[in-house]
C-alpha cells in the first residue's frame, strides 16, 4: 500500500521568466504563461489520481518564482523550518510561504537565520535529510535545521551550476533508496552517495539535462519528466510506475516536477 502524501503547490497565475538566477534562465527566450498553467495543471491532476492530496498557496504577483513550492520550506515531523532566498528577487517568498503553515495550523515554525531555498537543498529520507550547497544553500543552515528537526543532515557538494539545488540531482525513490546524477556533485559527495546507497539508480548526463532528476517518487510511483528517457527505463525495470509529465515551460526557469511539490511530512 502506497501511503498517502501531502503536497503543496501554487499555481503559476503570475509565472514569467524575467530574471536570470540560474543557467537554464533566459528573459529574451519568452516562456508561455497558459501553457505552464495547463502544465502543471496536469502535474497536480497526476498526484490527485494517485490517490494523494494536494494543498494551494495562492500566488502572488511579482513573484514569477513562486510556482516552485519546494523552495518555500522544508516540513519533517509537522516542524516547518522556512526558507531564506539566496536571489533578492525571491526574498518575499519565504515569509509568504511561512504565512501560508501559520494560517494552515502549523505552530511548529522557524523562520531561518541562514540562506536555504527548503526542500530543493533538503530531501528527507527514513533516517537522515540529505542538504545541498554550494550554490544557493549556505551549509550553516543544515546545522540549523538539524537542531531544529533533530533529524541528521548530511551534507552533499554541488559542482555544476545547471544542477544549482539538491533536487535537480538527486531524488528519493523511497525512505531508503534515491536516484542521482553523479557528476553534479564534488569527489567527495560522490563517495559519500556511493557509500550510503550502494544500489541507488545511477542517472546519465541526458537524464539530468532535462531535470530527470527533479522528480517526485511515493515509493511505488514516480512522476518524472516526460524526457528523461533512460531513466524512466530503469525506474520501470526496477518495478516503478513511471508517471511522466510534461512541463517544458517550467524548465525555461529551471525547475521540474519536484521544483512545483513542497512534500509536508505531518
Ligand atoms: N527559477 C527558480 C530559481 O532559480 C527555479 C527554482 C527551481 N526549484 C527547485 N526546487 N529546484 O530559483
Amino acid at each position: 500500500m502506497t501511503q498517502q502524501r501531502h503536497y503543496l503547490m501554487c499555481r503559476p497565475e503570475y509565472f514569467a521568466v524575467e530574471y536570470a538566477i540560474n543557467p537554464w534562465m533566459d528573459p529574451g527566450a519568452g516562456a508561455d504563461r497558459d501553457l505552464a498553467v495547463s502544465q502543471w495543471e496536469s502535474l497536480k491532476t497526476a498526484y490527485e489520481q494517485l490517490g494523494h492530496k494536494v494543498s494551494l498557496i495562492d500566488p502572488i504577483e511579482g513573484l514569477p518564482d513562486m510556482v516552485f513550492a519546494a523552495n518555500g520550506a522544508l516540513v519533517v515531523g509537522g516542524r516547518v523550518y522556512g526558507a531564506k532566498f539566496a536571489h533578492k528577487e525571491r526574498a518575499a517568498e519565504g515569509p509568504a510561504y511561512l504565512a501560508w503553515f501559520e494560517a494552515n495550523g502549523y505552530q511548529k515554525r522557524m523562520a531561518p537565520t541562514f540562506t536555504n531555498e527548503g526542500e530543493g537543498d533538503f530531501l528527507t529520507l527514513d533516517d537522515f535529510i540529505l542538504a545541498g550547497t554550494g550554490f544557493r544553500t549556505d551549509p550553516t543552515a543544515h546545522a540549523e535545521a538539524q537542531e531544529f528537526l533533530g533529524r541528521p543532515v548530511i551534507t552533499l557538494k554541488l559542482t555544476d551550476p545547471r544542477f544549482y539545488h539538491l533536487d535537480t540531482a538527486l531524488f528519493p525513490l523511497d525512505g531508503r533508496n534515491i536516484a542521482y546524477y553523479p557528476g553534479a556533485f564534488s569527489q567527495g559527495s560522490q563517495e559519500v552517495l556511493r557509500h550510503l546507497f550502494p544500489d541507488a539508480v545511477i542517472a546519465t548526463v541526458q537524464d539530468a539535462e532535462v531535470l530527470g532528476l527533479n522528480a517526485v517518487s511515493d515509493g511505488t510511483n514516480v512522476v518524472v519528466s516526460a524526457q528523461a528517457a533512460d531513466l524512466s527505463l530503469e525506474l520501470k525495470r526496477r518495478g516503478y510506475e513511471v508517471v511522466p509529465v510534461d512541463l517544458s515551460e517550467l524548465l525555461k526557469a529551471g525547475g521540474g516536477p519536484k521544483c512545483c511539490t513542497l512534500e509536508i511530512r505531518e
